[in-house]
């Protein structure tokens, strides 16, 4: 019998909290829980996904104890796990991320370039709010962390909160992964043994095998050279591909997989590698943000809602994916010693062997009990090694700027970005991106 576990999940109101609870529910032979709370800084944003989970909770795992607050002390009190998915500013907010350097036909995006830097600059003070929470209420507990920009986010709780249990993470390889595994044939991304090294949204894989030790890189190269990461005329069920602007991002890989063709990228890449081609295919009017904000936030909210008012959700079409898959995987790994290989952000330490030892790293670690155990990805060739080093000092560049309220600091780092052409727009995209965030910014002198 495994020992029972609990769970707060922070951000209850994330368009991605009902996956994860399906995926709980799922899971309750591998990982049982004792009970799952939910938390927000935004009641009744959260009431509407936590009404719905509760009805779901009730029908299909009524042992598990439920409940959904704003008090922090309710939520962070006695839990095992914080599984944190904050969005800080709301996706209104994203939305001004990916405008704002549009307007200076900068790329616009979440997480990487101007609007990663900005949405970092947010992020950081409602994470290490978490963690202060979770350190008086629960100090043994692990936080797996999601909210993004994870690795401005892993780096300022590196920095901020050096003893912290928390472990940030990334769904994108994971998605990628079943991308391969579609494309050789095999089942899941599980079935995928990998090498992979960079940063968060900024790695390359240097070998990919089955679990009898075959090596697919061959085969995955000659699609990824024709199709990128899309399907070939078969088709394919990767649910992130359902959507045009995924597809898209799932097909450019192949050019980005021209320019090193002894490895398998990241598709976030091609935000600096080709950074003219998405401005050109961006529409100012109309970002990612808006879509989710048409697409994924109404379906998730809309079918929360009629679950809650048909008082059942017996036929509910809300699904566990990949990204519920692995932060339930990776509690799993921690609380029951699976020793599961797993692509985490992690202090590099030598992980990768030419990089500096503080560069927070996304690489394959082994997951136990005891926590995580990087594997070391060796030299890299110097074309990834400058391109590590300019985003680092980016990444570093943002968390000095916030802890020293720098605008000297930040205007650094936007300039050293490969997204942004000249120290000049830097600044014009820094003032009127320092604007907008009024509210949610340190006070920059
Ligand atoms: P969302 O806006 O739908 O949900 C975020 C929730 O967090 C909202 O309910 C909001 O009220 C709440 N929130 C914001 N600030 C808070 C704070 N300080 N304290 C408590 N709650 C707070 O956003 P979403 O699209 O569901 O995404 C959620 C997060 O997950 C984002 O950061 C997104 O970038 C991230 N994400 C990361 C990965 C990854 O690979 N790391 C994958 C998917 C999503
Ligand atoms: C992937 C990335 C996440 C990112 C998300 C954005 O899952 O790993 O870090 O937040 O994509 O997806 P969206 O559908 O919100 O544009
Ligand atoms: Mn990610």
């Amino acid at each position: 019998m495994l020992e029972k576990k609990s769970v707060v999940i922070a951000g209850g109101g994330s368009t991605y909290t009902a996956g994860i609870v399906m995926m709980l529910i799922n899971n309750q032979d591998k990982f049982p829980l004792k009970s799952l709370k939910f938390y927000d800084n935004d009641f009744e944003r959260q009431k509407v996904v936590a009404d719905a989970c509760e009805i779901i909770i009730r029908e299909r795992a009524p042992e598990i104890e439920f409940v959904a607050t704003t008090d922090p002390e309710v939520a962070f009190k006695d839990v095992d796990f914080v599984m944190a998915h904050i969005r800080q500013g709301g996706l209104k907010m994203r939305e001004m991320d990916e405008k704002i350097p549009m307007k200076y036909d900068v790329v616009g995006q979440e997480t990487c370039g101007p609007g990663g830097i900005a949405y970092g600059m947010r992020s950081i003070t409602g994470v290490v709010e978490l963690i202060d929470y979770m350190e008086e209420y629960s100090p043994n507990a692990w936080m797996l962390n999601y909210s993004n920009p994870a690795s401005i986010v892993a780096e300022a709780t590196r920095v901020m909160r050096p003893n912290a249990k928390i472990i940030n993470i990334c769904d994108m390889p994971v998605a990628i992964k079943q991308g391969m595994a579609d494309i050789v044939g095999l089942k899941s991304g599980n079935d995928i043994v990998d090498r992979y090294y960079g940063l968060n949204h900024y790695g390359w894989w240097t070998e990919i095998l089955d679990k009898d030790g075959n090596d697919l890189m061959p085969k995955l190269k000659e699609h990824v050279k024709e199709y990128g990461y899309g399907p070939d005329t078969s088709g394919n069920d990767n649910p992130l591909l359902m959507e045009q602007s995924w597809m898209d991002t799932f097909t450019k890989a192949k050019d980005i997989y021209a320019v090193d063709p002894d490895t398998l990228p990241n598709t976030y890449l091609k935000y600096y590698l080709y950074p003219d081609y998405v401005v050109k295919h961006t529409d100012p009017n109309h970002t990612r943000a808006n879509e989710v904000m048409e697409n994924r936030e109404k379906n998730v909210f809309t079918e929360c809602r009629n679950i809650t008012s048909k008082g059942t959700a017996e036929d509910t079409t809300l699904e566990a994916g990949e990204h519920a898959e692995f932060i339930v995987q990776l509690a799993g790994a921690l609380s029951y010693n699976t020793h599961e290989r797993m692509l985490l952000i992690v202090e590099n330490n030598g992980a990768i062997a030419n990089i500096e030892n503080d560069a927070m790293v996304e690489v394959p670690c082994i997951v136990s009990k005891r926590g995580y155990e990087p594997l070391a990805m060796g030299k890299i060739p110097t074309f990834q090694k400058g391109m590590i080093e300019q985003q680092v000092s980016v990444e570093k560049l943002v968390v000095q700027a916030y802890m020293e309220k720098s605008y000297q600091k930040l205007w650094k780092a936007l300039t050293l970005s490969a997204t942004v052409p000249s120290a000049g727009v830097a600044k014009l995209i820094l003032d009127d991106l320092q604007e907008a965030n009024k509210e949610y910014w340190p006070e920059l002198s």
